[in-house]
């Protein structure tokens, strides 16, 4: 590898793998040595608009990449809802438009996708050959995206990830702590369950994965699962405040938000693909989370 193009760089994924390979290490560990010297061209929608095929195909063919990872994503669940073609645009087209680029100058892309392109309805955790099944415009797209780039660049990694935080941006760690700072109470949703997820870690695993010659589909979440309630008390326990966190269902949530769009009430991820081939090095999400908020100022 020589040189790594990444798009959506300034997100929160993006952000961390540009600490990985800036420094070498995540919390996981060090990441391969042959990544020392790599040069990393970091994009964000005002350098390289994905959605943009002409401007894609042009960066592309000029840049000499090797690889191209993706971090770029209409990510707002309820915006994916009201604005369904920007949604489709950004999520599936510009994953075309990335995975045609990288066929054509026979570099690896590896791209980000979501526990939301399943039904969320089976409590056992899922690997990768789950059927799919989204009911929802952001699951919908995200699928559309992971068949263009299975479809279209011959060289891929598919990541399926979940409930992603990290050291930047706008997440549920961040509005928990700014919630708990500033009430003594809050109703947190009780009866979802999934993996929360720290993006260095994920962009550990894809670098590890990029580094490999076995393409396709992999899920990545962090090991263990809960409820976004726990996950909120755990958050308020390590930022020391006194909030209490009272259970709400998800119907009872519906109800008083009913702009907003379905979430799956079971999104419980399994690396088996990680783990069948070069092992699953993602931490428990108790784990992850208690070093994160132990490290990084909120
Ligand atoms: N967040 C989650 O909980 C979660 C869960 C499961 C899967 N995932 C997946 O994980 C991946 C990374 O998510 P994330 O949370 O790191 O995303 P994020 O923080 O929302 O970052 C996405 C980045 O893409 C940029 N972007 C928007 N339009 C673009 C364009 N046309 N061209 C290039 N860049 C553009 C955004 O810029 P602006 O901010 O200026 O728009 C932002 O910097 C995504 O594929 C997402 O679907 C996320």
């Amino acid at each position: 590898m020589r040189k790594l193009l990444i798009t959506g760089a300034n997100g929160q994924l993006g952000r961390e793998l540009q600490t990985i390979l800036s420094t070498g290490r995540a919390p996981i560990g060090a990441i391969d040595a042959s990544w020392t010297g790599v040069e990393v061209v970091a994009t964000d929608v005002d350098e390289l608009d994905i959605t943009n095929a002409r401007a894609v195909d042009d960066f592309v063919a000029a840049g000499g990449f090797d690889a191209i990872v993706n971090c770029a994503a209409a990510t707002n669940v309820d915006g994916c809802e009201t604005n369904r073609e920007f949604a489709q645009l950004l999520n599936a087209d510009a994953a075309a438009n990335l995975a045609r680029a990288a066929a054509e100058a026979d570099a690896v892309l590896a791209h980000v996708s979501t526990d939301y392109v399943l039904a969320g309805t089976d409590p056992m955790p899922q690997a990768e050959d789950a059927p799919v099944a989204p009911n929802t415009a952001y699951g919908e797209t995200k699928l559309a995206g992971e068949r263009a780039v299975a479809e279209l660049a011959p060289k891929h990694f598919i990541c399926r990830t979940a409930w992603l935080y990290g050291t930047e941006g706008k997440n549920f760690v961040r509005t928990m702590v700014g919630l708990g700072r500033t009430h003594e109470q809050i109703t947190v949703v009780c009866d979802q369950h999934g993996s929360p997820t720290f993006a260095g870690d994920l962009a550990w695993e894809i670098l590890a994965l990029l580094g490999t010659e076995n393409y396709g589909l992999y899920h990545v979440t962090a090991n263990g699962a809960t409820t976004w309630d726990i996950f909120a008390r755990r958050i308020m326990a390590n930022a020391g405040l006194g909030c209490e966190v009272l259970p709400v269902t998800t119907e009872e949530y519906a109800a008083k938000n009913p702009a907003s769009a379905p979430r799956p009430l079971w999104s419980i991820l399994d690396n088996k693909r990680l783990r069948d081939t070069i092992g699953d090095k993602m931490r428990s999400w108790d784990v992850a989370l208690d070093e994160f908020m132990r490290t990084v100022e909120l």
